[in-house]
């Protein structure tokens, strides 16, 4: 988006070309892998895209919050009378939970006028709410100074999402698009929240995310029933030892677990938990090494998983991934995200990129009678002004 047009699009809604807006900019994510991993205090591997969401705002001088956006129509005013309420999941839940979270802090948050426009697609798998709530989160903050950090605002994005919108989700999505890092991919242990930095060095290779194009619909209660199970593991492995979390369990104690958990459904679970974080440190340490071929490895291992024993995928997923193995140059493809739909993200050697996705594209169509879209990304910052 050219920053000139957007705010020429910002007076058309708002007026008063003497006061210019300020321009903000928060990234999407995809996780290369370590998928259903951080509400599980373990570890995961995402990083930031170039596409996100664009946020134009200006102080109104007023008390009226004025939300606009250029995805879709739909103009939204509302007084600052104190905190707000959720209101029937309309878009401006994402900023206005975050705006809660500011208030709740007794940071004084005035009037504005706000513009937003994404070209992340919603509901991909992609954290379009992530984007939406931290770019919102790093323009208030500037704007009121209200002088917080990074992690504080990632911390609030996702409190905002799981209180005032309802998704109770982990803290991956909102800690990548805050602290992304160009061509890097961001090694998060998601129980401490350290993370290193590490270089996403793919030589003669090239990351293509694949959208479904499949509406998520039980993507929510599916994953609150994923959380559940989680839970049941761990209050059944509580008779093996002390545990707060799946992920302080290795893979080499997984055939001892059995024993405790009877139900054989929290058990695949649980073994997906503590596989994927085994595959999500082998990982970073072969990408390091440069050792694509395996890196590739591992994420059709995480694919697979998540289809067998997490059971989060979907005919939609599985054909995008099974036929995508099947084509020339395809070192890795998995699934990214929530699942049940959303994206598949794959290393594929660049000189057969183009032909991945001319390949791929009818084969899906015919299984699956929808049409896919393919990006090419680059990997960007995090959250953040723009100049
Ligand atoms: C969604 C959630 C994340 C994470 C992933 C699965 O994207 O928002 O917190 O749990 O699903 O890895």
């Amino acid at each position: 988006m050219d920053k000139k047009e957007f705010s020429d699009k910002f007076y058309e809604k708002f007026g008063n070309r003497n006061e210019e807006p300020v321009l903000f900019f928060s990234p999407g994510r995809v996780n290369l892998i370590g998928e259903h991993t951080d509400y599980n205090g373990g570890f995961v591997f995402p990083c930031a895209l170039n596409y996100g969401t664009y946020l134009s705002v200006r102080k109104n001088n007023s008390n009226k919050l004025r939300f606009s956006t250029l995805n879709f129509k739909s103009d939204e005013e509302t007084d600052i009378k104190g905190l707000f309420i959720n209101n029937s999941r309309k878009w401006i839940n994402y900023p206005l939970g975050v705006i809660n979270e500011f208030l709740k802090k007794g940071i004084k948050i005035g009037g504005m006028d706000l513009l937003y426009f994404g070209d992340v697609p919603n509901g991909a798998g992609l954290s379009s709410s992530a984007s939406i709530e931290m770019v919102t989160a790093v323009a208030l903050n500037e704007l009121f100074s209200a002088g917080l950090n990074t992690l504080e605002m990632v911390k609030m994005s996702q409190k905002a999402e799981n209180e005032f919108v309802g998704m109770n989700c982990g803290i991956m999505d909102q800690f990548a698009v805050g602290f992304g890092k160009k061509d890097h991919a961001i090694f998060l242990n998601c129980d401490t929240l350290a993370f290193e930095n590490v270089p996403l060095v793919l030589n003669d290779c090239s990351l293509i995310i694949t959208n479904t194009n499949k509406r998520r619909g039980l993507t929510d209660s599916k994953y609150n029933e994923r959380r559940a199970e989680c839970d049941k593991a761990v209050e059944l492995l509580q008779a093996y030892k002390t545990i707060r979390n799946l992920s302080e369990l290795t893979t080499m104690e997984i055939p001892l677990l059995e024993k405790y958990i009877m139900d054989p459904v929290v058990m695949q679970r649980a073994k997906h938990v503590i596989s994927e974080n085994g595959r999500v440190q082998e990982a970073v340490k072969v990408l390091k090494e440069n050792n694509i071929i395996r890196f590739g490895e591992l994420m059709n291992e995480s694919h697979d998983s998540l289809k067998d024993d997490y059971e989060v995928t979907g005919d939609e997923l599985d054909t995008l991934v099974y036929e995508g193995r099947k084509l020339p140059g395809v070192l890795g493809t998995r699934m990214t995200g929530a699942g049940f739909g959303g994206c598949t993200v794959s290393i594929v050697k660049t000189k057969y990129s183009e032909n991945f996705m001319k390949e791929l594209a009818p084969v899906y169509t015919k299984k699956t009678g929808l049409v896919p879209d393919f990006y090419l990304p680059e990997i960007g910052n995090g959250a953040r002004r723009l100049e």
